[in-house]
């Protein structure tokens, strides 16, 4: 398998790529790989030729400077779990963060029509802003075709799609099904960093969403949103951040529900010093 840890070696091989007409895939990720990056990856390699892997923290997108130190960088297993879904048709590229920013680690400031205002825009002052300025440079280097990105971070997602219709980017963004594991928590890298106490009570949020799935047909959103409020303040280790019902085209929470509308609920939570969101589609 190959590894570019630099964009000229990584520009030049794509150009080849190109050059013989093959379709690329791309999955960026921030590393510490899990079955819900190898499912992005599998979904990559039904369409394209290749598909290109980043592996990179992006220090930018990061508003707590704890996080960004103690996320998670496992590089040699990351090879090994990409290696053993395809070492001829899977391209690392693992760049330093001078690659990416030269000398100046600062993101652009990016408008994307309100839907950075809700949710995680609240909680975590700049993050879209170094989402999308990596993402961008990202798209910019690989080029690719298809570019895959996980429903768990469904927020991220819209506005990935909604930068690249303002840039008028020439990929397509596909959106790809939440992976958990078989107790029903969503698969996240910051999931190795839960104690074993947390990892333990961390499936309650999605067994909520489940409940909340059910009951949405016949109950106010008000109602289950102050519902779930109070479920998690008697819970003993996990802290609500936030829990909303929301429109998926604007993101804004639902005052009153549409037949003609789509929604799904949102929910962020602290299992000690680790933050995990979670999202279900509702109807
Ligand atoms: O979802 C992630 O892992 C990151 O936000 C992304 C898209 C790789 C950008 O750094």
């Amino acid at each position: 398998m190959q590894i570019f840890k630099n964009k000229t070696d990584l520009t030049a091989h794509i150009d080849h790529l190109k050059s013989e007409k093959k379709t690329l895939g791309f999955v960026p990720t921030m590393g510490a790989l899990h079955q819900g990056h190898a499912s992005l990856v599998l979904k990559g390699l039904e369409n394209n030729d290749v598909v290109i892997v980043s592996v990179f923290v992006n220090p930018t997108q990061f508003d707590n400077k704890e996080d960004l130190v103690k996320y998670p960088r496992t590089l040699e297993k990351d090879v090994v779990l990409l290696k053993n879904i395809s070492e001829d048709h899977i391209i690392v590229y693992a760049p330093t963060v001078a690659d990416i920013y030269g000398n100046d680690i600062s993101s652009t400031s990016f408008s994307y029509d309100g839907l950075e205002h809700e949710m995680e825009g609240k909680f975590r002052t700049g993050h879209f802003d170094g989402v999308g300025t990596i993402v961008k440079r990202l798209f910019e280097i690989v080029r690719p075709d298809n570019a895959y990105f996980g429903e768990k971070d469904f927020q991220q997602l819209m506005i990935i799609k909604k930068l690249v219709e303002k840039h008028h980017i020439p990929v397509n963004v596909v959106g790809c099904k939440i992976h958990r594991a078989s107790d029903g928590l969503a698969m996240s890298s910051r999931n190795t960093r839960l104690k074993p106490q947390y990892r333990k009570a961390a499936p309650f949020i999605y067994k909520t969403l489940k409940t909340v799935k059910q009951n949405f047909g016949t109950k106010s959103a008000n109602k289950i949103t102050e519902w779930v409020k109070k479920e998690f303040a008697k819970h003993e280790l996990l802290e609500l951040e936030y829990f909303i019902i929301a429109d998926v085209d604007t993101l804004k929470t639902v005052k009153r529900k549409s037949n003609k509308k789509t929604y799904r609920a949102f929910i962020a939570v602290y299992a000690d010093d680790i933050r995990l969101i979670d999202n279900i589609a509702l109807n």
